[in-house]
């Protein structure tokens, strides 16, 4: 048989991508979260690898196995991912953010486990840091930088509105609320978002789909951002 050899078209070039959820700690015992699994960012490295390039996958907790030939940073909180990603943005040639990163955290961690009481829990949250939006900030023009959108409603209006800004150069819009996209499917349905306009895909494996999002990033590093 022959094995379909994948084009070695990002041969060299960095890349670096965010993948799945966080969690983010109440006490010892507890944690707030999202349904993200992961497999939309870790497809993205895969097909990335499979095409030469060099990977590193920020990712927090997932049931996933990287894939070989990557080196992989396992975080939990989305400060935790952010420091991650800041550490190593400057060596990238292409920032790809598919995490699902928590908006909020706990404003308070408590040391020991809490104790039930009669009435409700309040707890208060605080705002995460916006990983896309500090390195849209800080890129440099041959940087190519990918956001997701994952919504339920108003999906392109909101894609483009968060490309422009967090000055990204590519938004993957994805419609969450459709059968056959989102969270733990293997399949996507996805509108890729761009400064020449929205081309829809159709349902397709997220590998697929991963494919498809890296074909668009090396059309972007050649023609460079329209202004
Ligand atoms: N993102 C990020 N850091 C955050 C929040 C989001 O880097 N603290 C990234 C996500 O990885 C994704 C993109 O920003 O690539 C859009 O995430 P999304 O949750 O759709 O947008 P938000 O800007 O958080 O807006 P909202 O959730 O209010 O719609
Ligand atoms: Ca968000």
């Amino acid at each position: 048989f022959t094995k379909r050899e994948p084009r070695q078209d990002m041969s060299g070039l960095r890349i670096l991508i965010t993948a799945g959820r966080n969690a983010e700690p109440i006490d010892p015992v507890r944690f707030v979260t999202n349904r993200s699994t992961g497999k939309m960012g870790y497809a993205i490295a895969e097909a990335a690898v499979q095409r030469g390039a060099l990977v590193t996958l920020v990712t927090g907790p997932s049931e996933l196995r990287p894939p070989a030939g990557i080196t992989t940073i396992s975080v939990q909180t989305g400060q935790e991912m952010h420091d991650a990603v800041m550490a190593h943005v400057d060596v990238q040639d292409v920032i790809i953010g598919a995490a699902a990163v928590a908006d909020y955290r706990p404003k308070l961690r408590h040391e020991q486990k809490l104790k039930k009481k009669d009435g409700p829990l309040v707890i208060e949250f605080e705002r995460n840091p916006d990983i896309l939006l500090e390195v849209g900030k800080r890129k440099r023009a041959d940087q190519v930088l990918v956001g997701f959108a994952a919504e339920t409603e108003n999906v392109l209006e909101n894609a483009r509105g968060k490309l422009e800004r967090k000055q990204a150069d590519l938004f993957v819009a994805n419609d969450v609320s459709q059968p056959g996209a989102g969270f733990g499917t293997d399949t996507n349905i996805v509108t890729l978002v761009d400064r020449a306009g929205d081309t829809p895909l159709p349902l397709l494996q997220k590998r697929d789909v991963a494919d498809q999002i890296l074909n668009r990033v090396l059309e972007l590093r050649e023609r460079g951002p329209v202004s």
